[in-house]
């Protein structure tokens, strides 16, 4: 099964909107004639309009880091009194293709949990947006090995009810929450254990084909120096980028990394 790599920038409370126009303008010559990986960065909710200007022609997609779900009468709102939030149809309406969904940032810092992150993996396609489901075990979680069970019922809880044609559609994000900005990353072996328990995971919830048709980033820490070996992993699809996508040479080298 060969599933096209994808990696994702997640740019996280950076960038002013001047830097981040500059970086994706550095970006795009870097990435000229890469085809066979799937590139996109997600700005703060202020960059995206300069952003998208700036990706205008480009093949580079964009994404946002979150997304706010209510559901109202069967149906998600998609305005209404809601102060300081963002509904699928508006950040469709800024040209954003892709959203992170329950990075560990978000579940740690603003109580997101497995189902509300289900609620917003089902609003995204309500509005055609497609999600990055983000999933991990913290390092006490790791310690006491706990790390397959963890991440089984996170991807569990995120997809229930979920169907296989959609679940196709989705990307999954592994990131160890003890990797994630720390500079410590998983060993390749580490990351590829736990890929092939969530496909696993995935074959016994849908079926193999839609298991197989999943792409699974890995995420945390991962930069020039470490990603060819973590994307030469079987189960390893790409990745989801923090730090190192904050610079254009960098993240472009994490793409082509990837390049098979
Ligand atoms: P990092 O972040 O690459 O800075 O470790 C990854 C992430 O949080 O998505």
């Amino acid at each position: 099964m060969s599933r096209k790599p994808f990696v994702a920038g997640n740019w996280k409370m950076n960038m002013l909107r001047s830097d981040a126009e500059k970086l994706v303008n550095e970006l795009k010559p870097l990435l000229e004639g890469i085809d066979s990986v799937d590139a996109a960065v997600c700005p703060t909710f202020t960059a995206l309009g300069k952003v998208a200007d700036a990706l205008a022609g480009s093949k580079i997609m964009l994404g946002a880091q979150n997304i706010h779900t209510v559901e109202k009468d069967g149906a998600f709102a998609q305005n209404g009194a809601y102060t300081g939030e963002l509904s699928a149809e508006m950040l469709k309406d800024a040209c954003v293709s892709w959203v992170i969904l329950g990075h560990s940032e978000r579940r740690q810092y603003f109580g997101e949990t497995d189902a509300g992150v289900n609620a917003k993996v089902k609003s995204c396609f309500a509005q055609s947006l497609k999600p990055i489901v983000c999933v991990g075990e913290t390092l006490a979680e790791r310690d006491l090995e706990q790390t397959n069970a963890v991440v089984e019922v996170q991807i569990r809880g995120c997809f229930a009810g979920i169907p296989a044609d959609q679940a196709k559609e989705c990307v999954i994000a592994y990131e160890p929450v003890w990797a994630i900005g720390t500079g410590r990353t998983a060993t390749p072996q580490q990351a590829q254990d736990v890929h092939a328990h969530i496909r696993s995971v995935l074959a016994s919830m849908y079926d193999k084909a839609t298991a197989d048709a999943i792409r699974i980033q890995y995420g945390g820490s991962m930069k020039p120096g470490n990603a060819a070996e973590l994307l030469a992993q079987p189960d390893i699809d790409g990745g989801l980028i923090g730090g190192a996508s904050l610079k254009a040479e960098d993240f472009a080298a994490i793409i082509k990394a990837g390049v098979k």
